[in-house]
């Protein structure tokens, strides 16, 4: 009985280590066996385990980023936020039906158990396009409150203009109904406190719009760094760049666009009183009593991604410069603007600086991209791509620099040296469905679990703030403080 026992005991153990060595490659899988098998014969069972443990703990330790050449290395897919199919069904209403509002409401369909049930807008051709998208039986309105007034409705996604953000979240929070609310926040940081206090009196679920934070790249950033692949962070840079009128935020005017089409007096309720002007309503970007500028536009994105990454509350001093170079159209903000930042100590991470730009008269570089630098390297984050650059220790060929390598002490000028990786390529699977995905992902199941989220008001509000105060470094012409810990402006 007792050698039955044993010989059972045996098999097992066998099995178990011959599933460990299912997941290596061929060669490696012949050699592992021939190891086993050696280590059967002399029937040394402890040594085995005592090897195969130190094996599997310096795989588990030895980052794919420090091997030795460059390399892609993909993500793992994405699984563990899809939905289930028996989920229960989460009932929307979109509001503000434009670009952005749409883009939301069709990813936030694509998931599993979502239905859309009825849409607000101010320009009625935004709501008859709503109807022809989702059925006639969508209810449409004019005025979101009657929305919010609406029992059968879970929760809404904001995609007006940015100075309606902050009143509709409050009401909606106050009606009882989650919210998913594009970036910026809010339009002012006077308004921020105001949305943070509605939401934790609310019990409801409220994420902000500023999706890469739930991508991969950014997540694999996060996990570099906290890793030590870059050494101690100094540094981070970000630019978006532009070259056409769409992106300079010039965009078509409906040719039915009148105070007939446009509920024109709803618009302004809240700001500025003007006649009508389509300019304003379709273009509301270019105009402050409707948008943030390039920093609360696009700034944005690259602060929510930068604190993500760097677990920060965000600077405590912020300046910005810049001017209207180009699109002369009657706007209100720069369209080159450029913003420099302190990041102080904190226990999340060492004292750095940002340098931020925006540049819609760009000529040259194109696109956008966020680079943080440390001591032993960087890395330029995407939303499904990291590359992660380390320094190189390749001898300076400036002759002023070689010579002075020769005043040190010890110097050995002849001796080669080891050089370190000089780039890795971490890229997202294919089939990945992309930050924006991801994001509605992680609203759907903090609404269905009573989660929490990435981007709830505190943090949305203190991505929000840095790049709200741009524009008022920029208008007043002076070195901005500010409190992150505290979310207040510091008088100086
Ligand atoms: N996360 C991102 O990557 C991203 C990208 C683009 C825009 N955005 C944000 O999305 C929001 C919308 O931008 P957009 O480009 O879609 O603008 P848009 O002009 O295309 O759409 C805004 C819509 O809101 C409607 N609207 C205005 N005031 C309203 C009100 N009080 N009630 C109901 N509807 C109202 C307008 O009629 C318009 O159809 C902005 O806050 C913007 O910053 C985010």
């Amino acid at each position: 009985m007792f050698i039955l026992f044993v010989y059972i005991c045996c098999v097992n153990f066998y099995v178990n280590v011959l599933n460990i060595a299912k997941n290596f490659n061929k060669v490696n899988r012949f050699i592992f066996l021939i190891y086993l098998l050696i280590i059967g014969m002399g029937n040394n069972r402890r040594l085995f385990l005592k090897n195969l443990g130190l094996a599997t703990a310096a795989a588990a330790v030895m980052p794919s980023a420090f091997s030795k050449e460059v390399k892609k290395a993909d993500f793992l897919k994405r699984t563990s936020q899809n939905q289930q199919t028996n989920d229960k069904v989460i009932r929307l209403a979109l509001i503000g039906a434009g670009g952005m509002g749409v883009a939301d409401s069709i990813t936030a369909l694509s998931h599993n158990n979502i239905e859309m049930i009825a849409v607000c807008d101010l320009y009625s051709g935004r709501l008859d396009d709503a109807k022809s998208r989702w059925g006639g039986q969508l209810f449409v309105t004019k005025d979101y409150k009657d929305i919010l007034k609406r029992e059968d409705i879970d929760a809404v996604i904001i995609g007006t203009p940015d100075h309606w953000h902050k009143q509709i979240s409050i009401d909606a929070l106050k009606a009882g109904k989650h919210v998913y609310c594009e970036k910026p926040m809010v339009h002012s940081v006077e308004e921020g406190k105001d949305v943070i206090n509605a939401w934790k009196g609310s019990g409801k679920i409220f994420m902000v719009g500023s999706q890469g934070l739930s991508s991969l790249g950014n997540e694999k950033a996060k996990e570099l760094l906290e890793a030590g692949a870059i050494g101690e962070i100094n540094y981070a840079e970000g630019f978006w760049a532009r070259n056409s009128p769409e992106g300079a935020w010039q965009y078509t005017i409906p040719e039915d666009a009148s105070p007939e089409t446009v509920d024109w007096n709803r618009y302004i309720a809240n700001t500025t009183k003007r006649p009508f002007d389509a300019m304003r309503f379709f273009r509301w970007r270019n105009y402050q009593d409707y948008g943030t500028g390039m920093a609360g536009d696009l700034f944005v994105h690259l602060f929510s991604s930068l604190h993500f990454i760097t677990n920060s509350l965000g600077p405590n001093k912020v300046s910005a410069t810049g001017g209207l170079r180009y699109w002369k159209d009657g706007r209100e903000v720069p369209d080159v603007l450029l913003g420099m930042f302190d990041y102080p100590k904190t226990v999340q991470h060492p004292p750095f600086n940002l340098s931020l730009r925006c540049n819609f008269v760009d000529g040259t570089s194109g696109g956008t991209y966020l680079k943080i630098v440390g001591s032993k390297g960087s890395m330029d984050v995407k939303w499904d791509e990291v590359v992660l650059k380390r320094n190189a220790n390749v001898a300076s060929d400036d002759p002023f620099f070689a010579e002075k390598a020769k005043e040190g002490v010890n110097s050995q000028t002849d001796r080669k040296q080891i050089i370190a990786p000089l780039e890795t390529v971490y890229t997202a699977q294919e089939g990945y469905k992309g930050a924006h995905y991801d994001h509605f992902a992680n609203f759907f199941n903090a609404i269905r679990t009573n989660g929490t989220v990435v981007e709830d008001p505190v943090f949305g509000f203190r991505a929000a703030a840095p790049a709200l105060l741009c524009n008022d470094s920029y208008y007043q012409n002076k070195f901005i403080n500010w409190d992150p810990v505290n979310m207040k402006i510091v008088k100086s």
